[in-house]
């Protein structure tokens, strides 16, 4: 089994870059099932497990896939099947996103319902309603969901969302680009990747406007084609090395991190006592003074509320604070997963329903620990970067979905880590 060795301790300083934002990746890969014509270019893709099973979705229903370093291009032109392979859907409950793309093209899309996951439970009822709203009919059989549009095709509703899904808005968005007249979404999810996500249809000759607030308007149009579009920054991987240069770092520059994504964990690092620059092309961090952060309560809630997504990592920090800090998970259920891991490692956590109460100690020791989830991973490098001697983080698998050469890219910054990949009973390292 691969692993991530750690020694804790080693101050990191110079320049990182941040990849490509998979959860933007991931919905334009999908939205590329849109274009009747032409050929999409989509730049600054970062090369993880995720992006790859979305490739292989979109190609396994008949679309063209073109990798050349951190450029994708995708022909959908011509493609031959409604029905995305389960064991990819099942997989990657992202993959769910490409329904609304194959109905509004095809008026049909078979797709597995992805099952639960390591952080909740996670339905798709939002999805499927708005989708009903745009005229569809929805049928569940043997773990599928068959949806149809009616004759005619779908046409343009308001839909008003009980929670501001990303991924429900997503899908609707997707969707109503080809219905018949307007579709309002109400309550949307405001998150970058959907304002990408939106950037990248009008390129393709959509009608989207609003994206980035909670009204979401879409004027249905007739084809789409194949447009050019850079995916913006990854806010969460950006996120991770604030974090990590905050608590250890000597000057540490985030190039390509944009600070307007960042705005509540900049405020929560300042707040922690980090001194955080912004740049015209990343962000400069410095850690706290006295060495060790001020306790914080923090809540994670949708954009542009503190991210869901950045939960793991600041517990990580605050194991080591200088008091007590709070921290509620809002969004989902079941994500404090990484805390038994962290009192592996000595931190002195206590969960009260969806609130951890972490007491900061003075140092975290190292030990081997395993991620259940992705940003669980990148809270346990984090806590080894940290840690007194040796840290071993397992489940790689996690971590190699979402973060692009997290282990080169914290190398490079002077941290003391490397992986190993198991070759039989020897275990060789690769940087
Ligand atoms: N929800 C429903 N019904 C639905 C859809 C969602 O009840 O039909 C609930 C979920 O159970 C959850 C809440 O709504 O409690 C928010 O879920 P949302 O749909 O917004 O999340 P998602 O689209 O499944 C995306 C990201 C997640 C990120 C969340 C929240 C992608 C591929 N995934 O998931 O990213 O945590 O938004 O910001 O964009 C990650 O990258 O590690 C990750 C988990």
């Amino acid at each position: 089994m691969a692993k991530i060795v750690i020694q804790g301790g080693c101050p990191l300083e110079g320049t990182v870059r941040v990849s490509g934002a998979k959860n933007a990746v991931l919905p334009i890969l999908a939205a590329s099932l849109l274009a009747e014509h032409g050929v999409s270019q989509i730049e600054e893709v970062p090369h993880l497990l995720d992006v790859e099973n979305m490739a292989n979705t979109v190609a396994a229903l008949g679309a063209k896939i073109d990798w050349k370093g951190t450029t994708v291009r995708v022909d959908a032109r011509s493609l031959y099947s409604v029905t995305p392979p389960a064991e990819l859907v099942r997989r990657m409950r992202a993959s769910f996103v490409v329904a609304g793309p194959l109905l509004a093209r095809f008026g049909e899309a078979m797709i597995a319902l992805p099952g639960g996951c390591n952080i909740g439970p996670r339905p798709v009822d939002l999805h499927i309603k708005g989708l009903e709203a745009l005229g569809a009919t929805s049928v569940v059989e043997n773990g599928f969901v068959h949806l149809r549009a009616p004759r005619g095709g779908l046409h343009g509703a308001r839909i008003y969302l009980d929670v501001p899904s990303v991924g429900a808005t997503q899908n609707i968005m997707m969707a109503a680009t080809l219905a018949k007249g307007q579709t309002i979404i109400e309550n949307a999810a405001k998150e970058p990747e959907n304002v990408d996500l939106a950037n990248y249809l009008n390129a393709m000759g959509a009608r989207v406007r609003g994206a980035g607030t909670d009204i979401i308007r879409i004027d249905g149009v007739d084809t789409l084609s194949g447009a050019t579009h850079a995916v913006i920054p990854d806010r969460i991987e950006a996120g991770t090395f604030l974090v990590a240069a905050a608590l250890i770092g000597r000057g540490v520059y985030v190039e390509n991190a944009l600070s307007h994504h960042l705005m509540s964990l900049i405020a929560k690092l300042e707040e922690a006592g980090a001194t955080i620059e912004d740049r015209v092309d990343g962000i400069k961090v410095w850690p706290c003074p006295s060495g060790r952060m001020r306790p914080l309560d923090v809540k994670t809630h949708y954009y542009p509320s503190y991210p869901t997504d950045m939960q793991a990592q600041i517990v990580a920090a605050l194991t080591v604070a200088q008091g007590t800090s709070m921290v509620t998970e809002t969004v989902f259920e079941n994500r404090f997963m990484h805390v038994a891991e962290l009192q592996r490692m000595g931190a002195n956590i206590h969960i009260e329903g969806r609130t951890a109460v972490i007491d900061g100690v003075a140092r975290l020791s190292g030990a081997r620990v395993t991620a259940t989830d992705l940003r669980a991973g990148a809270a346990l490098v984090i806590a080894g970067l940290i840690a007194e001697g040796e840290t071993e983080v397992h489940g790689l698998h996690h971590l190699d979905r979402g973060y692009d050469n997290l282990v080169a890219k914290f190398k490079r910054l002077g941290a003391a880590i490397e992986r190993f990949e198991d070759i039989g009973q020897s275990a060789k390292s690769v940087g």
